[in-house]
C-alpha cells in the first residue's frame, strides 16, 4: 500500500445557511497523518466543516483541497472520505461482515476479497469473531468498533469523526478513545474529529483547532493551547482557568506584572513583554498553592481568605477571595489542609503565570 497520508487543506472556505455564517472564511491546514480535534461551543460549525470537507455539503466560496487534488466540486462518493458519526447507523438487519464489507460489494470487490479485508480491519478494531453477530446482539462499544471498522475498510484518504463517543458510557469511552487513536495512528490516515469534550481532545489530537461562531480561535498542539492561550475564551475552553486583570509595569530588564498586592518580575520566555499597561492573565487552579499567611510572605503572594473548600478524594477544591477576584484552586490532598475563613496567602510561581496576548476579540 502506497502511504496513504494526505494534507487537507481549507483555503478561505464559508458556508451560509440563508442568513447564517455558519463557517466565515475559515484557513486552515491539517497535516498528513495527523489527528486533529474541532472543539468549540454548540453551533459554532464543527458539523458543518466535517460535511464540508466530506462533501455532504457544497461550500458557499472557497477551495477544499486533498493533497495536490482540488476536491471543492467533487462529491461525497467521489472524494475517498470515511466517517464516523455519533449515532453509528449500522444497517440492523445486516450481520457485522455485511456492514463492514457493504461498501466493498457497493463497488463490485471480489467475495475472496472482500472477505478477508472484512477479517483483516476487523482484527484492527479486536471485533474478529463477531463477524455473524447484529447489531442489536453488540454492546454500544463494539457497534461503535464496527462503525470505524466500516469506515476504514475502503482505505479512505480521509476518517471524519463527529462525537463517536458521545452515547458511551465515560468508562468506555476512555478506553474507545484510546482505541480510536491508536487505529488512527497505526493507518496513518488524515483525521478529523469533533468532540465536545476537552479532556477527550487533549487525549487523542496532535492538534487541537479551537472554533467560536464560525471562526477559527486558535489552533496549535494540546499543550500550546493549554500553556500558551491566545485568548481568554481559549484559557477558558481548554481546562479551568482563573482570568484576573493585570498591569505590565517598567522597561527593559526591569519590568514586572502587578495584579493586587502581588508583583512578580517579567521573564523573557512571556509572551508580550514589550508592552505596558492592562493585560489579562490566565491562572490555572492546579498551579496555585495555599500557604499559611504565617509563612515567610514574599512579594508574589495574594493574601486571600478561604470562603468554600469541597473534598474531591485525591484533591481539595478551594475557593479563595482575593484582591483580583475568587480564586479556585485544586491543591493535593495531602498537602496542609484549609478550612473556610482561614485566612491564607496564595503563592504562584512566575513560570505559571500565564499572560493572555490578546484583549478578547468582541463577538456577537
Ligand atoms: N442545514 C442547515 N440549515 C440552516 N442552518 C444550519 C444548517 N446546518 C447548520 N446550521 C447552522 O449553522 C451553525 C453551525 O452548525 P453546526 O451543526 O456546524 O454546529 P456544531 O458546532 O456542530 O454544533 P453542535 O456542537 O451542537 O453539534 C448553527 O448556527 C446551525 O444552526
Ligand atoms: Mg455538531
Amino acid at each position: 500500500m502506497s502511504d496513504p497520508s494526505i494534507k487537507i487543506v481549507l483555503k478561505n472556505v464559508s458556508k451560509h445557511f440563508g442568513k447564517v455564517r455558519a463557517l466565515d472564511a475559515v484557513d486552515i491546514t491539517f497535516a498528513p497523518g495527523t489527528l486533529t480535534t474541532l472543539l468549540g461551543p454548540s453551533g459554532c460549525g464543527k458539523t458543518t466543516l466535517l460535511r464540508l470537507v466530506s462533501g455532504l455539503e457544497p461550500a458557499s466560496s472557497g477551495e477544499i483541497w486533498f493533497g495536490d487534488d482540488n476536491v471543492t466540486q467533487l462529491s461525497a462518493t467521489r472524494r475517498d472520505v470515511g466517517m464516523v458519526f455519533q449515532s453509528y447507523a449500522l444497517f440492523p438487519h445486516m450481520t457485522v461482515a455485511q456492514n463492514v464489507g457493504y461498501g466493498l460489494r457497493v463497488v463490485k470487490t471480489p467475495p475472496d476479497e472482500i472477505r478477508r479485508r472484512v477479517h483483516e480491519v476487523l482484527e484492527m478494531v479486536a471485533m474478529d469473531g463477531f463477524q455473524r453477530r447484529y447489531p442489536d446482539e453488540l454492546s454500544g462499544g463494539q457497534q461503535q468498533r464496527v462503525a470505524v471498522a466500516r469506515a476504514m475498510v475502503l482505505r479512505p484518504k480521509v476518517l471524519l469523526f463527529d462525537e463517536p463517543l458521545s452515547n458511551i458510557d465515560s468508562k468506555l469511552r476512555r478506553s474507545m478513545r484510546d482505541d480510536i487513536r491508536r487505529l488512527q495512528q497505526a493507518s496513518g490516515i488524515t483525521s478529523i474529529y469533533v468532540t465536545h469534550d476537552q479532556a477527550e481532545a487533549l487525549a487523542v489530537s496532535d492538534e487541537i483547532i479551537i472554533m467560536r461562531s464560525g471562526a477559527i480561535e486558535q489552533q496549535g498542539p494540546p499543550q500550546a493551547l493549554y500553556h500558551r492561550p491566545e485568548t481568554t475564551f481559549v484559557a477558558n475552553f481548554i481546562g479551568e482557568s482563573n482570568v484576573v486583570d493585570a498591569e505590565l509595569k517598567g522597561a527593559g530588564e526591569d519590568r514586572q506584572i502587578v495584579f493586587g498586592e502581588a508583583v512578580v518580575d517579567v521573564t523573557a520566555d512571556m509572551p508580550l513583554t514589550n508592552r505596558t499597561g492592562p493585560v489579562k492573565l490566565s491562572l490555572r487552579p492546579e498551579v496555585l498553592e495555599i500557604k499559611p499567611m504565617g509563612d515567610s510572605a514574599s512579594s508574589q503572594d495574594l493574601r486571600g481568605v478561604v470562603v468554600q473548600r469541597a473534598y474531591m478524594g485525591p484533591v481539595i477544591e478551594y475557593s479563595i477571595k482575593t484582591t483580583v477576584g475568587e480564586l479556585f484552586t485544586r491543591v493535593p490532598a495531602y498537602a496542609v489542609q484549609f478550612t473556610e475563613n482561614d485566612e491564607i496567602r496564595v503563592h504562584i510561581r512566575p513560570e505559571d503565570i500565564i499572560i493572555i496576548p490578546e484583549n478578547d476579540r468582541d463577538h456577537v
